[in-house]
């Protein structure tokens, strides 16, 4: 790929940003995650009930016969509630953020220590034996994924949780594959959405110069699940990845709250959907929590994070309000395996770093 060809990638991001001002916020006191107490390292959402934490809301007082409710149905009803009582320019959602199941890239990147991966593997396709490009699930990935649908049927049956009103997946591989193997075949409730999520280019991981962050073309995507939808304006082919530069954590919030914006004040998602799934990963995750002003929580491969989010848009719904946008930046790296992957990228004495990709963009 030619080096002018990163000016138009960052062109692209910022055409996409057409945001409303829009102010998120964490509401705590619901969910385990939200306390400093509760550990990320060792926490199992399977294990707590979501971590929903056991408590009255102020909400409970208009229910009839409280004690037939479960936990999570007059979680629910505090939360329409909570819309209920705000004005029209408030939101309140429950985001279902879900990190993909273990990829071929993780695996590889556990395999070769982070600085080795990062300075000269990860630039590569994969090797001679295991591909990393865009990723697919390795088993074990496989096993996480379902072990959140079987989570989510429990979850049903014992809590009748709601289950989301409007599903967004990140059109990785990875992600599509994890969404696939947690919702399909779950059986819902007779008044519950049916399972057919909104692939969204937004959603992707933060895009490095990674070829795990290289997605595939809107054709393989559609071929890989005809049934799902694909979100107006998707290039056919990756338009933003260029194997030079990377997103900053600027950029990458940026391009987070503009997605954001759209799930919660477009027509991608109803007033009425306050329960929302998004398959992601583990960057945009990240991000996406500094958005909504939640603590920084790192999910383990497959693993789930409800959060609930307040968002209180500024300014007529008919203005909007220009977005600043960050630059990305160039990432050097090694053009053969480095000597040392113990702490730091060391090529070898004979390469120096470069910024040139390593492999040749399609
Ligand atoms: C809430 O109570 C139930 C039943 O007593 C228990 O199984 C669950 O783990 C509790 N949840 C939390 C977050 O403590
Ligand atoms: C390729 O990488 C994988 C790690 O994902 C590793 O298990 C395998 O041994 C590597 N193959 C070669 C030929 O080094
Ligand atoms: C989607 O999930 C179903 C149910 O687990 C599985 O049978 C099917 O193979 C999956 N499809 C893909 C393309 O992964």
């Amino acid at each position: 790929m030619r080096l002018s060809a990163i000016t138009p990638a960052i062109l692209g991001l910022v055409a996409s940003v057409n945001s409303y001002s829009v102010t998120y916020s964490t509401e705590t006191g619901y969910f385990l995650q939200d306390e400093s107490s509760t550990d990320p390292s060792t926490f199992d959402y399977t294990a707590v009930n979501f971590g929903l934490i056991n408590r009255t809301y102020p909400a409970d007082r208009h229910l009839k016969h409280t004690h037939e409710y479960t936990q999570w149905e007059r979680f629910y009803h505090q939360v329409q509630r909570l819309n209920k009582d705000s004005p029209s320019s408030v939101e309140y959602k429950v985001l279902f953020l879900g990190r993909h199941g273990e990829g071929y890239h993780n695996a590889a990147e556990s395999y070769y220590g982070t600085p080795a991966w990062n300075c000269y593997w990860a630039e590569l396709d994969g090797n001679s034996t295991t591909t990393w490009k865009d990723a697919t699930l390795t088993p074990a990935g496989i096993t996480q994924a379902l072990k959140a649908h079987t989570f989510w049927q429990k979850q049903i049956t014992d809590q009748r949780i709601h289950t989301p009103d409007a599903y967004f997946v990140s059109p990785l591989t990875r992600t599509l594959q994890t969404a696939n193997y947690t919702f399909t075949d779950l059986s819902l409730p007779a008044h519950a959405t049916k399972f057919n999520p909104l692939i969204k280019e937004l959603f992707r991981e933060g895009i490095s110069i990674h070829t795990c962050d290289h997605r595939r073309s809107k054709t393989y995507v559609h071929n890989l699940f005809p049934e799902w939808r694909i979100e107006k304006g998707f290039s056919e082919e990756d338009e933003l990845w260029n194997g030079v530069t990377g997103e900053t954590s600027a950029a990458q919030d940026v391009r987070s709250t503009t997605a954001l914006n759209e799930v919660f004040f477009t027509d991608e998602a109803k007033k009425a959907d306050a329960f929302i799934s998004i398959t992601s990963h583990s960057g945009e995750i990240s991000s996406i929590l500094r958005v909504l002003g939640h603590r920084s929580f790192s999910l383990s491969t497959g693993a789930v994070i409800p959060v609930l989010v307040k968002a209180e848009k500024k300014g007529r719904d008919s203005v909007p309000v220009s977005s600043t946008s960050a630059a990305w930046e160039v990432s050097p790296h090694c053009t053969e395996p480095p000597v040392t992957s113990v702490s730091a990228c060391v090529c070898p004495s004979s390469a120096v770093p470069v910024t040139t990709p390593l492999i040749t963009a399609i």
